[in-house]
């Protein structure tokens, strides 16, 4: 069994993920830390029948529940600074990282990549953990290739809770064209067009569209549009319900439970993409 700590428990990544992780008869829920619903049970929380009758404890005293709860892994889905943070302290206590959350700064995965190599404790780190998702960005690089003198752009939408903007795996699939394309995508994302004269510099080589939708609930989609002359192609993604996320955050925690090599892995090599 997986001796499993969860980070960000009550929200809603954190609710999905502890049910599923709850009823996996590989995975032992040992602890779960918040901000908020401190003292509650995590089976009612997420109304499921949790033998263990773990409570959710402080995030803030994270280090005592790790020298309590002795966990091998850890499921992170919070916000970025929280990431930063807490995360640093489990894989400086050698606990194995899952981490689902997005906009952690290039300033802190440059450390973390260091201290996974030096406490021995490999991690995933994932701006998307649907599989879907990881074949299209596969596919937007190779269809890129193909494409270069065409225009791509990316859209995303999201609901209006979401924090960073553009998406995680928005950036993603703009790094997949870019890279495929030998271009560097800080040189060439355009995100969002603002009101006024604004004409696109043509061609994926010299530009690469990068545009936000916030509304309502949408889970969260994205397109790749690859605009030619007299013709166009589109990719889309659409995440019908969370579901998807969470279970690739269920095959992350098993596959980083028996990783060897001592780095960090995509969900793409999860899935052996
Ligand atoms: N990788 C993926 O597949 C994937 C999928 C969906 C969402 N996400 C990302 O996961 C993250 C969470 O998304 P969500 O929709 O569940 O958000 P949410 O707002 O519903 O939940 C955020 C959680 O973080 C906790 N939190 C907030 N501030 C904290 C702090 N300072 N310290 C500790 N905990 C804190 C909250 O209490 C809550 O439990 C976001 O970064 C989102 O972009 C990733």
């Amino acid at each position: 069994m997986i001796k499993l700590l969860i980070l960000g428990p009550t929200g809603s990544m954190g609710k999905l993920l502890s049910s599923l992780a709850i009823t996996d008869g590989e995975i032992d829920v040992v602890a779960a830390c918040d901000l908020t619903q401190i003292g509650k049970e995590l089976g009612s929380l997420v109304a499921i029948d949790d033998p263990n009758k773990i409570k959710i404890k402080d995030v803030n005293n994270l280090q005592e529940v790790i020298n309590e709860t002795k966990p091998e892994v850890v499921v992170d889905f919070t916000v970025a600074k929280a990431t930063e943070k807490n995360c640093k302290i489990c894989v400086e206590n050698g606990i194995r990282c899952v981490i689902g959350t997005t906009a952690m700064s290039k300033d802190f995965l440059d450390k973390f990549e260091e201290l996974v190599g030096k406490n021995k404790a490999p991690a995933v780190i994932s701006p998307n953990m649907a599989t879907g998702v990881n074949i299209l960005f596969k596919i937007s690089g190779i269809l890129a290739s193909y494409l270069k003198e065409w225009d791509i752009e990316v859209i995303e939408a999201h609901h209006h809770r979401k924090i960073d903007a553009p998406s995680g795996t928005a950036l993603k699939i703009g790094e997949a064209i870019s890279e495929s394309i030998d271009s560097n995508l800080d040189e060439i994302a355009k995100y969002g067009r603002a009101r006024g004269p604004n004409k696109r510099l043509v061609g994926a080589k010299n530009e690469i569209g990068i545009h936000s939708i916030r509304g309502g609930d949408i889970v969260g989609d994205h397109t790749v549009l690859y605009a030619g002359p007299g013709e166009r192609i589109e990719l889309k993604h659409q995440a019908h319900s969370r579901t998807c996320f969470a279970t690739g955050a269920i095959k992350a925690i098993k596959f980083i439970a028996q990783a060897t090599e001592n780095r960090i892995f995509s969900t793409s090599e999860v899935l052996g993409l």
